[in-house]
């Protein structure tokens, strides 16, 4: 039973995962190089528990005593059950953390990376014990977005895939196995689709940086939050389902697919990019857009929650 995560990395990431690990009741130990870092973790798990109260029964004020913080990675990692690792995205570093974890956590404790795009098999080379090394994938921010995506390496035991399956889904995460290893593994890639073509759009002159997020979060994004992409044409196809729906319109999408580009992110692209959102947040922080984006995703998983879906 896994009742004690050690954390590796209080970034963004890092916070919020241990945001969400405290409140499922679990002891949290998170370890930074950074004192900063480590300092600024009440402040941001306050913040997210009054979002988190509102989702779950949870005490009033966040159970600190169960949270212990240092800079000693060693030490954070000796009596963990799993070791949530939320570093810097580069695999000398990945590879460097598991070397200092393995100098202290039991053999049976399981190591999961928050990786967005690297590779499990990249990770756990070197590894004293591979086997119990897996990608555990959240979306930003974990302890409002339910996903959890988990990638085996090419030496990770299937036991280790199903403990951490087991562990996230007693936490109420969405857990989906992803069966190959792929840069972005699952969730990231299709985001990554979507933001090709945004990207594409403005470049190209097509849309403005305001126009194609408006397009997302009033259009297709309003029906994303409840059915994917597969079950949006099967409903497309009318009472003909999803066989009709790719008879009929399949074409339309090679067409599609067929007009769309890559396009080349030179330093002027990236300063369109830039220009266009400040135009279309209007001097908003991004603290104040974060904080806006969560209201949002609380009342979004309420009202998922209330129907089910
Ligand atoms: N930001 C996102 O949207 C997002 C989403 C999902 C997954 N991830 C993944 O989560 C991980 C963390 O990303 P983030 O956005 O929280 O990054 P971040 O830069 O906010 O945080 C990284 C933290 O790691 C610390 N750190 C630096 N060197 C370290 C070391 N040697 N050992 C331990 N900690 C060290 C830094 O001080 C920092 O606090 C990455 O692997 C990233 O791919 C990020």
């Amino acid at each position: 039973m896994i009742r004690h995560v050690a954390i590796i990395g209080a970034g963004l990431i890092g916070a919020s995962w241990a945001a969400l690990f405290l409140s499922k009741g679990l002891r949290v130990t998170v370890s930074d190089p950074s004192r900063q870092a480590l300092d600024g973790l009440p402040a941001f798990i306050t913040t997210a528990w009054h979002d988190l109260a509102q989702l779950d029964e949870i005490a009033a004020a966040p159970p600190f005593e169960m949270l212990h913080v240092t800079q000693d990675i060693a030490m954070a990692c000796a009596e963990a059950d799993l070791v949530q690792e939320c570093g810097p995205d580069r695999i000398a570093i990945k590879q460097q953390i598991v070397a200092q974890i393995e100098t202290t956590l039991g053999p049976d404790a399981i190591i999961a990376s928050s990786t967005s795009s690297l590779m499990a098999s990249d990770i756990q080379t070197g590894a004293r014990h591979p086997g119990r090394i897996l990608v555990a994938h959240p979306m930003n921010p974990p302890h409002l977005v339910p996903l959890v995506e988990l990638v085996a390496g090419r030496a990770t035991d299937p036991a280790c895939i199903a403990a951490a399956r087991a562990f996230y889904d007693r936490i109420d995460r969405v857990t989906v196995v992803v069966r190959q290893e792929r840069v972005g593994h699952l969730a990231n890639r299709l985001t990554s689709a979507l933001y090709r073509e945004a990207v594409s759009l403005v470049a190209e002159g097509v849309a403005t940086v305001e126009d194609v997020d408006r397009a997302i979060a009033h259009g297709p994004g309003m029906r994303w939050a409840f059915m994917g992409p597969h079950l949006t044409y099967h409903l497309g196809g009318g009472a003909g389902g999803y066989r009709h729906y790719l008879d009929h319109l399949g074409p339309t999408q090679v067409a599609r697919w067929a007009d769309q580009t890559t396009p080349v992110l030179t330093p002027e692209l990236i300063e369109t990019l830039v220009a266009g959102i400040e135009e279309a947040t209007e001097g908003q922080s991004p603290a104040d857009l974060a904080r806006r984006r969560d209201v949002a995703l609380v009342a979004l998983a309420k009202l998922k929650r209330d129907l089910g879906a």
